[in-house]
């Protein structure tokens, strides 16, 4: 995931120019000298034991039945004023705290021991070929993902937040390409073209709901929960994610809106922003739990269909030597 406040910018800019004259962190898509196998040496946590994103391996998963629902305030309500949408040179986000106290917009319960608010959210995405989201299941990895970025209001401000192992409640979406154009995201698709360069925004016509970006609300209580960190430096090990297993459904054209009309942040020449995301992490030494309802094992994980035809070529050779 990506923060872009002015809490993070002021934070790591020193770390940053202190450890590397190479310039700053990037993708392998920019310039692998500065993609995320570096990331560790401009910022140390980057290299930390609870890294994001993760691969879930849902046979390894364990079941907690108290992620029970998660409750959406204010997610069905568009919000009075304007968003901004801004491509900010790593990915496009959209900022939502520009709204009142009144119509702050939060996650509780669902498992999460505090009230988050939700302050921006943003994608990460392939490129025409290749798929690009942050987290996969199952060693399968979906065309994008999107990230929403909740902070927990016993703080009051991000870099405060950012102290505290659960600072930061991250709401993660895959993607699955459909047929038909998702309408909902009409809005954040056509505002695209007009945030191109880096550094640009613009100020959306209107708000909506931020539960018309989301899959169907019955769906939701399929999670699953693991404590990490933020997926570009600083990495901050301050995440309580929560991934969902059913997928945002999204037409080919409309994905492909977002491989080729951005652009990243680079000196030297206009380069387009695809593949923005960062590999999975090991997961080491914590669980992931899955909740109330999600899904435990459905498809045999990624090793059993490279161990199989592997067994049945050895049984093969075995046999064959046999006759
Ligand atoms: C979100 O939480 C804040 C603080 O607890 C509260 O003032 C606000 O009304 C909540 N928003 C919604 C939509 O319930
Ligand atoms: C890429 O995503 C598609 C659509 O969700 C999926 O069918 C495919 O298996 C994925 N490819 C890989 C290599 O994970
Ligand atoms: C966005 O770009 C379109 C043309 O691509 C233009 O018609 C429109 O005025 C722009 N909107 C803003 C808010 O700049
Ligand atoms: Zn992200």
């Amino acid at each position: 995931m990506k923060m872009s406040s002015l809490g993070l910018t002021f934070l790591t800019l020193p770390l940053v120019v202190q450890a590397s004259t190479a310039g700053l962190w990037c993708y392998d898509s920019q310039d692998p000298k500065c993609g995320p196998l570096y990331w560790k040496d401009i910022t140390k946590s980057c290299g930390g034991d609870n890294q994001s994103p993760i691969n879930i391996d849902r046979r390894k998963t364990q079941r907690d039945r108290s992620l029970d629902e998660i409750s959406f305030e204010g997610y069905d309500q568009a919000p009075a004023g304007r968003w901004k949408l801004v491509n900010d040179g790593h990915t496009v986000t959209m900022n939502l705290d520009g709204a009142s106290a009144a119509e702050q917009i939060n996650i509780t319960k669902g498992g999460l021991q505090d009230t988050y608010q939700a302050l921006q959210f943003h994608f990460h995405w392939g490129d025409f070929n290749k798929n690009g989201s942050e987290h996969t299941i199952d060693g399968r990895q979906y065309p994008m993902e999107l990230h929403l970025v909740h902070m927990n209001t016993k703080y009051k401000t991000l870099s405060e937040a950012k102290g505290h192992p659960n600072g930061l409640a991250v709401l993660s979406f895959l993607f699955k390409v459909s047929e038909m154009d998702n309408t909902n995201y009409n809005t954040i698709v056509a505002g695209l073209k007009n945030i191109s360069r880096a550094e640009t925004s613009v100020d959306l016509a209107s708000t909506f709901p931020l539960s018309n970006l989301l899959p169907n609300t019955d769906s939701l209580s399929k999670y699953y929960r693991y404590k990490g960190s933020l997926t570009t430096p600083g990495c901050e090990e301050v995440v309580v994610w929560t991934v969902f297993e059913e997928q945002i459904p999204i037409s080919k054209p409309q994905l492909n809106a977002f491989v080729n009309t951005l652009y990243f942040k680079t000196a030297a020449k206009l380069l387009k922003m695809t593949n923005n995301f960062r590999p999975p992490q090991p997961l080491k030494s914590r669980k992931v739990y899955a909740s109330k309802d999600a899904t435990i094992s459905r498809s045999p994980p990624l090793a059993a269909n490279f161990l199989f035809p592997l067994l049945l070529a050895f049984l093969t050779g075995q046999l064959s030597g046999l006759c």
